[in-house]
């Protein structure tokens, strides 16, 4: 008989919103989402995530230990939701998850200053350990009487293998994780009790993975720190503590019959229509991305303000359409860097820009319909961040444009694997080549960029994140 399936994750598949006094799912978007609870339904699996709206927390009040049916869109499962001590959680979530290792990850650290690991960054990782250590307890109990395979999901529960391990020995552990991981120069600015207690969390896990070669292999070397750990790099296995964890390379992809079922929307055909009218006959140069460090949107312009500087005769025949979704706006660093991008933005279309002529729109919102039109229309899209784990723009971009368009991609990214021979690669912290290569990509031979979009677009559809899932659960079962 195959495992049951247990899936944890922080943010759930489903989120409940109020609506006339009632409370109602909502889906999470994505093609992940999909395919893992399409994999619950198949497998009588559970998914269990923390509650993080209030109309969660009232919904998992309203059921037994926040275990409910969900049957939204085409799958069934069952969902338990964990509510914490808002302190806690926000302990837990901002100040450990979102800023502690997501900047570690990202190498976002301004380390002449931050981070200081005083005595109250002992008080928040004491709540991120008791927030992981809940989410254990209850996936421990789901698997009491059964075989179970776990898929723990990301950052924010990187201590939960090594605390179920604990709880239930016999399972099947797999981890997945989202983000790039820190090299161990980088680890090594953590203090080395939270360092060891952060690998020894992952590393009670039977499988480990990563989105891309690089980041696996910073996981080996990083492990290679661990007083007495036994590090295999080219056979992908660490030993650690009496047990051997394998490390796998997982790219993540998107579902490209759901991408074009909604490119096709009646919205998204007005959204174009709105975009068309303000390029003109101008050449459109796009970016999507939640409002995020990470993304380097500030060099992306300033990038673009330099090409306009050294190359005046695009002055006037291309716009920049940037579209931001506001993330994490509890943290300061994010309002402050999304405040930044836009000042940025409107001193170069002050500098630079005419009545006729609008140099850059930064159009702030989650509308994904527009995103879809911005999609469909460009001619360059950029693509620049500092690091990111995989980076589906460029993939959801590369799958539904429709103008034979040229990208731009870092190759700080983990799509660079598996898209760098179809697009200009950048250095991302190199403004200088950034503004070269948007010239390059403007001024591309239609010949070229229509055979590198093909190819782009063949390889974006060739992988579903049903891959995804099921080359993991081969791998760990
Ligand atoms: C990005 C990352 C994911 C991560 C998520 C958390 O999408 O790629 O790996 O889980 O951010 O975002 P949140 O909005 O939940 O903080």
């Amino acid at each position: 008989m195959t495992d049951r399936i247990l899936i944890a994750s922080n943010r759930g598949p489903i989120r409940f919103v109020e609506e006339e006094g009632e409370i109602v799912p909502r889906r999470s978007p994505g093609g992940l989402v999909t395919a893992l609870t399409g994999l619950l339904q198949d497998r009588d699996g559970l998914w269990v995530a923390a509650a993080m709206t209030d109309a969660d927390r009232s919904r998992a009040a309203a059921s037994p230990d926040g275990r409910m049916e969900v049957a939204v869109d085409d799958a069934k499962y069952q969902l338990r939701l964990l509510a914490f001590d808002p302190e806690v959680y926000d302990r837990a979530y901002n100040t450990v998850s979102n800023r502690l290792l997501w900047f570690l990850h990202h190498y976002l650290w301004d380390v002449p200053r931050w981070p200081r690991f005083g005595g109250q960054s002992r008080i928040s990782w004491d709540a991120y350990r008791s927030v992981n250590r809940t989410f254990a307890e209850a996936l421990a109990e789901e698997a009491q009487d059964r075989t179970s395979t776990v898929l723990v999901q990301d950052y924010h529960l990187s201590l939960v293998p090594a605390q179920l391990r604990a709880l239930s020995s016999g399972l099947r552990i797999a981890y997945f994780h989202h983000i790039p991981f820190a090299g161990p120069g980088y680890l090594r600015l953590v203090p080395t009790w939270m360092r060891e207690e952060l690998m020894d969390g992952l590393l009670q896990a039977d499988l480990l993975g990563f989105q891309c070669e690089r980041w696996a292999d910073d996981f080996l070397f990083s492990a290679r720190m661990l007083p007495d750990a036994r590090v295999d790099v080219e056979g992908r296995t660490v030993s650690w503590r009496g047990r051997t964890a394998r490390i796998g390379v997982y790219p993540i992809a998107i579902d490209p019959e759901q991408m074009r079922e909604d490119a096709a929307r009646p919205e998204v055909a007005r959204c174009r229509r709105a975009v068309e009218r303000w390029r003109g006959d101008r050449k459109l140069i796009v970016r999507v991305d939640r409002a995020e460090l990470s993304k380097n949107v500030l060099r992306g312009f300033l990038a673009y303000e330099d090409l306009l500087l050294r190359s005046p005769e695009w002055r006037g025949r291309v716009s920049f359409l940037a579209h931001l979704n506001p993330s994490r706006t509890a943290l300061e660093e994010y309002r402050v860097y999304t405040e930044q991008c836009v000042e940025t933005a409107e001193r170069i279309n002050r500098e630079l820009g005419s009545d006729e002529w609008e140099p850059i729109r930064v159009q702030m919102g989650d509308d994904f319909n527009e995103v879809l039109a911005a999609y469909a229309l460009y001619d360059v899209l950029l693509v620049n961040p500092v690091f990111d784990g995989m980076n589906l723009v460029v993939k959801e971009g590369g799958l539904l444009n429709e103008r034979g368009g040229a990208v731009v991609l870092s190759r700080n990214t983990g799509a660079i694997d598996e898209l760098g021979d179809h697009v200009i690669a950048v250095d991302p912290l190199d403004i200088y080549a950034t503004a070269d290569a948007l010239r390059t990509a403007l001024e591309m031979p239609s010949d070229e960029r229509g055979r590198r979009a093909r190819a782009l677009r063949a390889t974006v559809a060739g992988r579903s994140p049903a891959d995804w899932v099921e080359e993991q659960l081969a791998d760990v079962e």
